[in-house]
């Protein structure tokens, strides 16, 4: 049997173990260091943001974001549904309440006419709105960004999945207050676990870094006026981050060459339809995400995992979730229908075509 080939592996440049040895010569094995700083301008460089903070992960980047932008008690948050729960987790943190908007089909990610048509109806005016930019394809932004700036509502970009995705050449986490990117395992590039935070304005970024260090005050002592976190990156995991900011280009290239292979296979199958694109994006296509008409995902899954290889639904929409049945959410049933008829394809960028084919003939001989 062949070895499993899994949703989305990690992939080293074979550098990254040579600045983790710079980083053991030179004792730094810390929440600090040359690296450290390192991978931070290599992500400010690549996405063109002024300012960007290491942190341990994207779900605590999120946490920093809406803490420095004073979001607590009672606050109304929106956020998109479909969406992993890291993207929202953080609300809860902050004892605010996250009021869940539905995608749209042109792009699978929050819509931004019901954006629109909430703000015309809410009693409560929400402070922020978390928007996740799913399995690397960009939301809507632009039109998104507009809307929360005449309703003078603080944007946050998740783009934990959507590093190297832009949108008329600009990069995803740079249209909004704050963006965030994720380097956990799975994603496009991996510090093994780790996130980013980035915004235009110095000064919530340097708020951000006083907070995830224990909200020290600039004294010889420790001194305390507010508490913290310890959410910053370790000098270790960073130097595997500077490794693999040197290849983002190449990964981004083999995760839409890899969706191409799936396209050219399946798109004849009229049960199939692909995650869009929406026009002047450019998406990483992270993960290969497509919907089946009439034939049960849970099929789909069954069978690849019986020729070894793995695949995975569609997120479950937050508004579904038990864990916020009590939660306000405004919605149409596009995510919903999704998450009934999807599945993530296998689109680690060490697959080959061939791996991709082999696929794809499974899929074609179970498909109704
Ligand atoms: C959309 C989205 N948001 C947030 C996160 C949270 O990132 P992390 O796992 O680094 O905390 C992830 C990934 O895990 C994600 O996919």
């Amino acid at each position: 049997m062949k070895n499993r080939i899994f949703l989305n592996s990690p992939h080293m440049s074979g550098n990254e173990i040579k600045y983790i040895e710079k980083v053991f010569e030179s004792n730094y094995i810390a929440p600090l260091g040359e690296y450290v700083n390192k991978f931070e301008e290599s992500i400010k460089n690549y996405i063109k943001s002024e300012n960007a903070l290491a942190v341990n992960s994207g779900t605590a980047a999120i946490h920093l974001a809406l803490r420095v932008l004073g979001i607590g008690n009672g606050d109304d948050v929106l956020a998109s549904t479909f969406t992993f729960i890291g993207s929202v987790n953080a609300i809860l943190y902050q004892n605010a309440n996250p009021v869940f908007i539905d995608s749209d089909n042109k792009s699978w990610n929050l819509s931004p006419e019901l954006l629109e048509e909430y703000l015309k109806v809410c009693e409560k005016k929400p402070k922020a709105l978390i928007l996740t930019h799913l399995y690397g394809m960009c939301a809507d932004i632009e039109k998104i960004a507009e809307i929360c700036k005449i309703h003078n509502i603080y944007l946050i970009e998740d783009a934990a999945e959507s590093l190297g995705a832009t949108f008329n050449g600009k990069h995803t986490g740079t249209f909004g207050d704050f963006g965030i990117y994720s380097f956990n395992g799975n994603k496009i590039i991996t510090t093994s676990g780790g996130g980013m935070l980035v915004s235009p304005n110095k000064n919530w970024i340097e708020k951000a870094k006083y907070y995830s260090t224990q909200a020290k005050e600039p004294f010889l002592y420790y001194e305390h006026e507010e508490y913290g976190y310890n959410y910053r990156m370790s000098n270790v995991l960073a130097a595997i981050g500077v490794g693999q900011m040197e290849i983002i280009e190449e990964r981004v290239s083999k995760k839409r060459e890899i969706f191409n292979w799936y396209n050219e296979n399946l798109k004849d199958i009229e049960e199939i339809n692909f995650m869009p694109e929406l026009k002047n994006s450019r998406g990483n296509r992270w993960l290969t995400a497509v919907t089946f008409e009439n034939t049960s995902y849970e099929k789909i899954i069954k069978v690849l995992d019986e020729i070894n290889v793995e695949s995975r639904p569609l997120w479950k929409p937050m508004h579904m979730q038990p864990l916020f049945k009590n939660s306000k959410s405004f919605v149409d049933g596009t995510s919903e229908n999704l998450f009934k008829k999807g599945l993530c394809l296998a689109s680690s960028t060490t697959q080959t075509k061939n791996d991709v084919e082999f696929i794809c003939n499974t899929i074609k001989k179970n498909c109704n």
